[in-house]
């Protein structure tokens, strides 16, 4: 199993180029299950978490061609059963469920378990497909979805902690094939979901509202094949500010698509740093130390949950007392442990993390237990007095693409070894 050793101390200087995004690209991957007709998607990054859902593709049937950044899938004929072994080691993988049932209207998929930063239920999901007209049987660890026609519908998808990115997916994909129309009220309102709705719209849906709270699919009976570029990773670009912030002297994010991070840029500019905001390109001055922050994650426009790890970890020598609210994901704190052990002041009050900055942390052997988690250690050990050994980069590799060798561009010196 990799490690990863960050040396902390030098400073971050230079131009990084942002990826395609995971968030998009599992969705719209799965998309292309809708039609029997071949789809081109460019930008789609190289991650484990991609390379499983071309996995779960390819086993569905459908044929699955990469050329760098660009994958080619013909779903000619597939099968609606989707491999336990796979689909085991991604949550996302859940997103296949809304194509299987819009086109086969059947799909069995294993539910997907909880993981570290939560319990992760999909019943909005369920709640959504069930309106759409389908049976829902949870058996033998599978959830099965069965319906002899899909009817459009108006469904709600607000949970307890805001909508579901993943469920309105789910939704968008199964309703554009059903009869008739289908209203979702409370449908997340991320860059994501418009992403996958442009390229469903490029495939012959028709859909109304994708970025607003409600969107109006109008069904159609069968769709087309399609070619269409990924947006820019947000949360990669987010992580790359926030590296800049603490430990850049002046660093450039490129290819990135600024009005998607607003809430990122605004928390940055509060802490006092310089920014320069181009039409895809943010350079970032940091202010020394900068100034305490109160964050609070919340469903897009707002502050990610997705950087809520990162910014802990800009917090944690940032003078002052910063407070970090954790409202999508509540329990999603277990990098505190972590960069704790690296000497960070941190304790946390139900969902909120009371951070007290000090000068510099201390490098030590860290455990990455998330995707975001482990991109903070990598952060947090920028900025430490030594060499910080992160164990499980497994989790670094399923969503940031080859974030050592961009880092190590800018300056840093990050290194891998085979544990
Ligand atoms: C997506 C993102 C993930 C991000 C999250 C929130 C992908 C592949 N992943 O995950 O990186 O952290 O959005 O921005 O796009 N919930 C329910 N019932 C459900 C579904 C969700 O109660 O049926 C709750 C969740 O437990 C959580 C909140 O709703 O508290 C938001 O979760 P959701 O938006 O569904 O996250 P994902 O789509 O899984």
């Amino acid at each position: 199993m990799d490690k990863i050793l960050v040396h902390g101390g030098p400073r971050l200087k230079g131009n990084v180029r942002v990826s395609g995004s995971k968030n998009s690209a599992l969705p719209i991957l799965a998309a292309t299950l809708l039609t029997r007709e071949p789809c081109i998607i460019h930008r789609v990054p190289d991650l484990s978490d991609v390379n499983f859902m071309q996995q779960i593709l390819a086993k569905l049937g459908a044929d699955v061609e990469r050329a760098s950044g660009v994958v080619q899938i013909r779903a000619e004929k597939i099968h609606t059963e989707a491999p336990y072994d796979i689909v085991r080691k991604m949550r996302a993988s859940v997103c296949i469920l809304g194509p299987l049932l819009g086109r086969e209207k059947e799909a069995t998929v294993s539910m997907p378990g909880g993981c570290v930063i939560g319990d992760r239920p999909i019943d909005l999901h369920l709640k959504g497909f069930e309106a759409l007209g389908s049976a829902v049987r949870i058996q033998g660890g599978d959830v099965k979805l069965f319906a002899s026609r899909l009817i459009g519908a108006r469904i709600n998808l607000r949970g307890k902690f805001g909508s579901t990115v993943l469920g309105t997916d789910n939704i968008l994909m199964a309703a554009v094939l059903a009869e008739g129309t289908t209203v979702i009220d409370g449908a997340a309102e991320e860059p994501e979901v418009v992403d996958l709705a442009n390229f469903l719209i490029k495939m012959g849906a028709k859909i109304e509202g994708a970025g607003t709270n409600r969107i109006v699919v109008e069904g159609v009976a069968e769709l087309h094949g399609a070619e269409h570029t990924v947006i820019p990773d947000r949360i990669e670009a987010g992580t790359f500010l926030a590296a800049a912030a603490l430990s850049g002297d002046d660093v450039t994010v490129t290819r990135l698509d600024p009005s998607h991070l607003t809430a990122v840029t605004d928390a940055l500019l509060t802490a006092g740093h310089h920014l320069d905001i181009g039409s895809d390109s943010i350079r970032v001055r940091a202010n020394g130390g900068g100034l305490p922050l109160e964050l609070r994650t919340e469903p897009y426009p707002g502050f990610p949950t997705d950087m809520q790890a990162q910014f802990c970890a800009l917090l944690a020598t940032t003078k002052g007392v910063s407070t970090v609210t954790e409202n999508v994901f509540p329990q999603r704190f277990m990098h505190l442990s972590e960069i704790k052990r690296m000497g960070a002041q941190v304790h946390l009050e139900g969902s909120t993390a009371i951070i007290r900055g000090i000068d510099q942390l201390s490098a030590a052997p860290v455990m990455a237990s998330d995707l975001r988690a482990s991109a903070a250690l990598v952060l947090a050990g920028l900025q430490a007095d030594g060499i910080t050994e992160i164990n499980r980069v497994y989790h670094i590799d399923r969503g940031y693409e080859s974030i050592d060798d961009k880092l190590n561009n800018l300056g840093a010196q990050i290194e891998r070894t085979k544990a």
